[in-house]
């Protein structure tokens, strides 16, 4: 049975093996891939702007059209400055190569994204694992590692259960001359008010040394990445990563549709952000024993059949909401602002039956 290959038919089923299931997976956390809005944007750019730049911004791709994203993009989550990348997972390469040679060490989250791991192998810097989302293990091993300087490597928010790196006590571990990276693939979009991310959740406030890396394919919909700091980062990236210069940047149009997803997270009528806090409360509330801050609603390890766990979904007409990591099945069910209280409540109910079973 292949359980990844799904067809989405609306902002919240799938056909899956020819039938229609209610959905609880994916990142599209607003749904913005099928919102009419961004398709329409998308559509009449790929009439007027065509599919591909054909050339790096560093020669002849540069369209006004990223200058103008990255600029929206920076005013949202209150940076100085942002850049657009190929993908999320290329913006942590492209960073690291921006930053090569600047640390002394690198202290990097033991459950951190593997494009966070792959990206150290730029930095020229040795590099150590701290515990999990723990503040003593990473302070204990800040304090052996010397005054040179250190950066700090986390997700915002964890893809496998929705937990949220404590970003303001790593600060308070960091010295003069260390610096913090975030991974904000899931938080930005999602966390914080109108989902500026996991960074100004926390209140922490943006200075030269946080960066943040995140997507366009998450919350926004589209496809690309970011990398959201200071104006010297930006420059750096610009001057140093081999990456970054030797690509061709994402289509126009999906530059467009991801402008457009922006501007709906941030000035449209309805409160998407708090909507979807709502939402995942909702599932949450009636389940026990479930985790998360943000729209993904987990319980690890509970599962220890699976076939029942998928035919008990699939009798409620809800596609499997489980997942594998580290060895353990979990169920963990990732909500949209888009989902209905009906449909969140047939979620519950089909947890709560797991959960007691
Ligand atoms: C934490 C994290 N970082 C980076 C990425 C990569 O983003 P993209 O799909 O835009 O390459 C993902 C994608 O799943 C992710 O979960």
């Amino acid at each position: 049975m292949n359980w990844r290959q799904l067809e989405p038919i609306d902002r919240t089923h799938v056909v899956w093996n020819g039938q229609r299931l209610l959905f609880f997976g994916g990142c599209d956390y607003h749904r913005m891939a099928s919102h009419p809005e961004v398709l329409r944007t998308i559509t009449e750019s790929l009439q007027r702007d065509g599919i591909s730049t054909g050339a790096s911004r560093t020669t002849t791709g540069d369209h006004p059209a990223y200058g103008a994203l990255e600029a929206q993009l920076a005013r949202f989550a209150g940076t100085e400055a942002a850049v657009l990348t190929p993908t999320g997972f290329s913006s942590n390469l492209i960073l690291a190569q921006a930053l090569a040679g600047k640390f002394s060490a690198v202290l990097l989250d033991r459950e951190a994204h593997c494009s966070l791991r792959d990206a150290t192998q730029f930095l020229g810097a040795t590099v150590h694992f701290f515990n999990h989302r723990d503040v003593s293990d990473l302070t204990k091993q800040r304090a052996t590692l010397g005054d040179g300087p250190v950066v700090i490597l986390t997700d915002g928010m964890f893809w496998f259960d929705g937990s949220v790196a404590p970003v303001a006590d790593y600060l308070e571990v960091m010295r003069s001359g260390d610096w913090l990276w975030v991974d904000d693939a899931h938080g930005f979009g999602t966390m914080g008010s109108r989902g500026r991310g996991t960074v100004e959740q926390a209140a922490v406030a943006t200075t030269e040394r946080v960066v943040t890396t995140c997507t366009l394919s998450k919350a926004l919909g589209c496809a690309g990445g970011a990398i959201l700091g200071s104006s010297a980062v930006v420059q750096e990236i610009w001057r140093r990563s081999s990456m970054f210069r030797g690509s061709t940047p994402v289509p126009v149009p999906w530059i467009r549709g991801a402008a457009l997803a922006l501007d709906l997270l941030e000035n449209g009528n309805d409160d998407l952000a708090s909507k979807l806090h709502e939402n995942a409360e909702r599932v949450r509330s009636q389940v026990e024993g479930s985790i998360g801050k943000g729209p993904i609603v987990t319980q690890v390890g509970i599962i220890c059949d699976m076939e029942k766990v998928r035919a008990t979904f699939l009798e409620k007409g809800i596609f499997p909401a489980v997942t594998e990591y580290d060895g353990k099945l979990s169920l963990r069910a990732v909500i949209s602002s888009q989902h209905s209280y009906e449909e969140l409540d047939r979620l519950a109910a089909c947890l709560c039956e797991l959960v007691t079973k």
